[in-house]
Parts: C-alpha cells; sequence; structure tokens
C-alpha cells in the first residue's frame, strides 16, 4: 500500500476500486494520452480504469485526490539490475486542475519520498518534445535535462525526439 503524502490542496494516497469512476471521468481525454505512453487510452473506458486500479496496486503509484475524489496518478517505477537504485516518474492530471502548481507539488514530494524513503540515487523520466508543460514541472521540481533522444518516440504516428529528465540525490 502506498503511504498518504499530504500537500497543500491534495492527498497523495493508494488507489482504491472505487475510484474507478473519477478516474475514468477525468482521464477521458485527449489532451492526457497524447503525452503518455500507449498503454493510456483516449477514449478510457470505466473498464480501463478498473483494470487500471487492479493492476497498478504497488507501494509507489499514488492516486491524486481533490475535494475527495482522485483526479491525477503519480508513481515512481523502480529500475531493475544495475539500475535499481534508479526509478521512472511518472504523472498526469485532470484538466480542470492544471496550472495550478500541484503537479509540481506532487512530483517534489514522490521524489523525496523517493530519496528518503526508497533509498534511491536517481529519478529520471522520458518527455515528449512537444510537452512543454511537463518539462517546465520537472526544472521547477530540480530535474536536469540531459539528453535529447533523437526521433525516439512515435504517438499517434508523429515521430519526435524525446527528453531525458534527471535528478540525482544531493
Ligand atoms: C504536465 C501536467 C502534469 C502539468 O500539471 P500542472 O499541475 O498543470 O503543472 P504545474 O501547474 O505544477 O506547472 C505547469 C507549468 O507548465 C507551464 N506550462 C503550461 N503549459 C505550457 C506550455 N504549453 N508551454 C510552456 N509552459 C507551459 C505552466 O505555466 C507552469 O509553469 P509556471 O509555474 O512557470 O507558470 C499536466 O498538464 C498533465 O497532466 N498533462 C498531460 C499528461 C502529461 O503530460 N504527463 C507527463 C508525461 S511526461
Amino acid at each position: 500500500m502506498a503511504s498518504e503524502i499530504r500537500l497543500s490542496n491534495a492527498l497523495l494516497r493508494p488507489w482504491r476500486l472505487d475510484d474507478a469512476e473519477s478516474l475514468a471521468r477525468h482521464a477521458n481525454n485527449p489532451n492526457i494520452a497524447r503525452n503518455l505512453r500507449e498503454g493510456f487510452r483516449f477514449p478510457y473506458t470505466l473498464d480501463n480504469a478498473r483494470e487500471f486500479i487492479k493492476r497498478h496496486v504497488i507501494d509507489t503509484n499514488w492516486a491524486i485526490e481533490v475535494g475527495g475524489e482522485a483526479v491525477g496518478d503519480v508513481l515512481l517505477h523502480p529500475r531493475a539490475d544495475v539500475q535499481r537504485r534508479t526509478a521512472e516518474i511518472g504523472y498526469w492530471l485532470s484538466e480542470a486542475h492544471w496550472g495550478n502548481g500541484l503537479m509540481t507539488e506532487a512530483v517534489r514530494a514522490v521524489t523525496a519520498f523517493g530519496f528518503e524513503r526508497l533509498d534511491l540515487l536517481r529519478v529520471d523520466t522520458l518527455v515528449f518534445d512537444r510537452n512543454s508543460a511537463s518539462a517546465r514541472v520537472l526544472e521547477k521540481a530540480g530535474y536536469v535535462l540531459e539528453g535529447r533522444l533523437r526521433l525516439a518516440v512515435i504517438k499517434d504516428d508523429e515521430v519526435m525526439d524525446a527528453l531525458l529528465y534527471a535528478i540525482v540525490r544531493d
């Protein structure tokens, strides 16, 4: 079970099966799906939501709760083998809550959790080149642009560069 992390206007807490309805409602948005991997569908159905919640109950996957409902997701996905002290961070937020600094606060909090509680040395992620809002979130949270992976991504038939952002423990 994910530990609870309290933010100024939100709570990060474990996903629950009864989040499926609000998850489907907030996730069903092409403006979210276009910046995520293929597994995040549009349209995003109630069945997709139930399946996600059943399959993704891991300790480092948090629902973002605002006003009593789950409106987004943030996770740390630990890498394996020689990269076992690195985790990948991933996140999305309901468009109704964009632009309030919420995800920057969530990324900061989850990154600190990774360093302090999981003994990670590094957290990183790939951002599609066109996703300026996500790049900005990472920069505000202290992540550094380490490189441009040229033509590394194809999404909706568009081929793009991907940006590698990372933060390491002090
Ligand atoms: C990316 C996302 C998580 C941002 O969440 P958020 O809570 O709105 O983020 P914040 O409010 O903390 O910060 C957003 C920043 O991006 C900026 N921004 C927003 N749109 C932008 C754009 N088109 N170009 C440049 N900057 C932009 C905002 O102005 C803000 O920066 P500022 O504080 O300097 O003004 C949200 O837009 C989202 O869920 N997008 C779809 C899924 C996704 O992209 N996930 C990440 C995949 S790597």
